[in-house]
């Protein structure tokens, strides 16, 4: 299994605090927030992970990570010229990938408190895909799950108006081989964008498509309020008892 951080894109929801640094270098509580994701994808027993970013940022994640030899893993780095889509990672990575299975996950994605939820479903991850599921209060911002009455995913969609479910699609994909033929054959959507939910309907057309139900902390940092409340839920992880989460 391969591992993929996404850390590029504009950034711009959090400008100015974005307008000359990278969102994924901004500190969460004590850790600059890639480290967070980074640390996922180390959970889960990858070894070898891409940093993908965009021209301008690209140096600062060298400057900060290096080969991975401090966090006992192999990093290398790759630049994103736009940003074109979550989907374009697998065709920036593709010889990365080469043969092997994929973990993607989004450089602003924190999934804390989980326990071994997430080790498991990496390291136990044979073929298709695999993606999470959280419920929250406002599920337009999100790629949203559509479930039929037997409670069976019938349909995903990227940010609708009125959305089927209040179930997000979290920034953590795990993928066998074939994402990156998928991902060679996606259109732009109407954002000028490779969608990672295309990407995500193709399994679950295929029925490959495994979407876990994530009852842990998961927050997407892209707003200022939630770039705080990571900050406050990691700094009381750290200060309350172990069991809380
Ligand atoms: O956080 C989960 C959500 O992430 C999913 O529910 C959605 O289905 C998925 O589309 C995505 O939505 P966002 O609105 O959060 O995507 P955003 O454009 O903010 O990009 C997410 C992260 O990926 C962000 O840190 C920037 C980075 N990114 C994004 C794009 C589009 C890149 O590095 N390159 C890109 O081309």
């Amino acid at each position: 299994m391969k591992g993929i951080i996404l850390a590029g894109g504009a950034g711009s929801r959090l400008h100015p605090l974005t307008k000359i640094t990278s969102k994924q270098l901004l500190p969460v509580y004590d850790k600059p927030m890639i480290y967070y994701p980074m640390e996922t994808l180390i959970d889960g027993g990858i070894e070898e992970i891409l940093v993908i970013s965009d021209p301008h940022n690209i140096g600062n994640f060298v400057r900060l990570l290096g080969s991975g030899k401090d966090f006992g893993v192999k990093i290398s780095y790759e630049v994103q010229d736009k940003p074109e889509g979550i989907a374009q990672a697998f065709l920036i990575a593709e010889n990365f990938i080469g043969d092997d299975n994929v973990t993607l996950i989004l450089g602003d994605n924190l999934f804390v408190g989980n326990g071994d939820f997430l080790q498991d479903a990496i390291r136990t991850f044979k073929f298709g895909g695999r993606v999470f599921a959280k419920q929250v209060k406002d599920p337009k911002r999100y790629g949203v799950v559509e479930f039929d009455e037997q409670k069976n995913v019938i349909s995903i969609e990227e940010k609708p108006d009125k959305p089927k479910s209040d179930f997000a699609v979290t920034g953590l994909y795990i993928y066998d081989n074939s994402v990156v033929d998928k991902a060679k054959n996606l259109k732009p959507s109407k954002r000028g964008e490779l969608e990672i939910t295309d990407i995500n309907n193709l399994y679950l057309k295929g029925s490959q498509l495994d979407v876990k139900i994530y009852e842990h902390y998961w927050l997407d940092t892209g707003t200022f309020d939630a770039l705080l409340e990571a900050g406050n839920k990691i700094y009381n992880l750290k200060n309350t008892t172990p069991t809380a989460s």
